[in-house]
């Protein structure tokens, strides 16, 4: 079997997912040549910005790695149809919203971005190109790909005899805000394809500094579903321990004491256990509702049953903070102040996407909150096209807080809903000298513990800790 000698690799779509991988493919192996193109010309200028700290997205440590690759083996630009030509090897890492009308809305994903890749690739390729499927995409979305692909090349009778592609799946296992290590030290890499040649020529690549055992090898069906498979697993492990906080609340139990010790269960683990407001980010959501839709789909309704009463209960847990507010409140938020510390899904990252704070934010909205919202690295422009039902129609009122102490003053509450490091040991005593009494502090991700406020006069009310 002749091996395939990869030298130049492109990457379609430069966001959370392509950016930071592509970063560290291209600092693992400086002998190959990665460029990430994307049709978003602004998001391209970002990641060409010579100042560090302007990089679209931020991921720690991501900024010390485009430093010592960018302009070396790492290009970022709008230059489709040259990256796409010049590859030997080209990544598909583009958004696959779920789909927002039509036959399968609300549940199954959006394809429409995948679906015009594959067409650019068609299209602009030469010689063999082997086609890497890396968004999260439903099962059997390869065959899309390659059906595609082989279309296209018929199409194009002068290259008919030259173009030809291999199609592999290589689902992204990185969560935000951990995406480096994750990347540099992955659990494993997953790599599902047919041709063996393509297969191999992806597994030389991460040789070069993951350890072989780590990667894993398997029929591009297994490999797409064990993607979605992952994140319906641990997604389900987090409604089911914000189900337990409800129970804890209930019953005068602490869900940090009770996921300490199912956790010391090895067949349990401790990790993924803290209770919170309900997960957010891009992925499980929708690969949960991919999962529901395609379950429907092979007429296996109980199976959608299931997994889609993981997103209801995170719904759930969404809806049930805002009314706890509420109802400590006296019943009524109209015309209060109230502080959102946190508006990223999870802390050391700066991505809304599901966020929990829009959905909880746009409540408390509703009924005539007043919001004052802090989030060290989420942009004013973010949050106001998250909150643009408010923006636009000008019925809420909210405004961007520069600092904690800043987002604090004359505040009736505080709602911490991102573990940002920064929030944790705060002066609660001055702070409570900000705030109007009686002061709240509604915790859903356990920062403040209550010596911090003891003789502070803040009431504290803990997700998950029972009175
Ligand atoms: C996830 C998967 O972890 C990753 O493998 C996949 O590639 C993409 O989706 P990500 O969404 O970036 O990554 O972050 P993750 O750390 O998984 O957190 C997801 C959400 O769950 C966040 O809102 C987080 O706050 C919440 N969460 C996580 C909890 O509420 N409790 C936990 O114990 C862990
Ligand atoms: P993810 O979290 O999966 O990386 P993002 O939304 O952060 O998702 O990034 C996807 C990127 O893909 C966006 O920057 C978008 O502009 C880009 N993109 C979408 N479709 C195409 C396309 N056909 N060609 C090039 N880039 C694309």
């Amino acid at each position: 079997m002749n091996s395939i000698k990869v030298k130049r690799i492109c990457c379609i779509g430069a966001g959370y997912v392509g950016g930071p991988t592509m970063s560290v493919i291209a600092d693992k192996c400086p002998d190959l040549e990665v460029k990430v193109v994307d049709i978003n010309k602004e998001r391209i200028d970002a990641w060409n910005n010579a100042d560090l700290s302007k990089l679209p997205i931020f991921e720690p440590g991501l900024d010390l790695i485009i430093a010592r690759t960018r302009g070396r083996n790492l290009f970022f630009s709008t230059e489709m149809e040259k990256s796409i030509s010049e590859a030997d090897m080209v990544f598909i890492s583009v958004n696959t919203p779920t789909k927002t009308k039509g036959l399968g809305a609300g549940q199954a994903s959006d394809l429409s971005w995948v679906e015009a890749s594959a067409r650019q690739v068609a299209k602009y390729a030469k010689g063999h190109t082997i086609v890497i499927e890396k968004s999260t995409l439903p099962v059997r979305t390869a065959q899309a790909i390659k059906e595609i692909l082989k279309t296209t090349n018929v199409e194009n009778q002068e290259d008919e005899s030259t173009k030809n592609f291999s199609v592999l799946s290589n689902p992204e296992f990185l969560a935000e805000g951990t995406a480096i290590n994750d990347l540099e030290k992955p659990d494993r890499v997953l790599i599902g394809g047919e041709d063996p040649r393509a297969v191999k020529a992806l597994v030389d690549i991460y040789l070069k500094w993951v350890p072989k055992e780590q990667i894993i090898c398997t029929n591009l069906w297994s490999s797409e579903l064990s993607k979605l498979a992952a994140n319906a697993f641990l997604a389900q492990r987090i409604s089911s321990i914000n189900s337990i906080s409800a129970f804890c609340e209930a019953t005068g139990a602490d869900v940090q004491e009770v996921a300490k010790a199912i956790g010391t269960d090895k067949r349990i683990g401790n990790q993924f256990l803290s209770a919170g407001p309900g997960f957010g980010g891009s992925c499980f959501k929708k690969d949960i509702l991919n999962l529901v839709y395609l379950s429907g789909h092979f007429g296996l309704p109980e199976v959608a049953k299931y997994w889609n009463q993981v997103v209801e209960m995170n719904n759930w847990q969404q809806d049930r903070i805002y009314k706890i507010v509420l109802e400590k409140l006296f019943g009524t938020v109209n015309g209060k102040n109230i502080a959102i510390l946190g508006f990223s899904f999870k802390a050391n990252t700066n991505d809304t996407r599901e966020s929990p704070a829009i959905r909880i934010s746009c409540d408390l909205l509703e009924e005539g909150a007043i919001l004052s919202i802090y989030d060290p690295k989420v942009s004013f422009e973010k949050i106001s096209s998250d909150l643009n039902k408010f923006s636009i129609n000008n019925q809420g009122i909210w405004n961007i807080a520069e600092s904690i102490s800043g987002a604090l003053k004359n505040v009736d509450a505080v709602l911490i809903l991102t573990a940002w490091d920064e929030f944790y040991g705060l002066d609660w005593n001055y702070l409570a000298s900000l705030m109007r009494s009686p002061a709240w502090i509604f915790d859903t991700r356990s920062v403040v513990s209550r010596q911090e406020i003891h003789n502070t006069g803040i009431n504290l009310w803990k997700l998950g800790e029972g009175s």
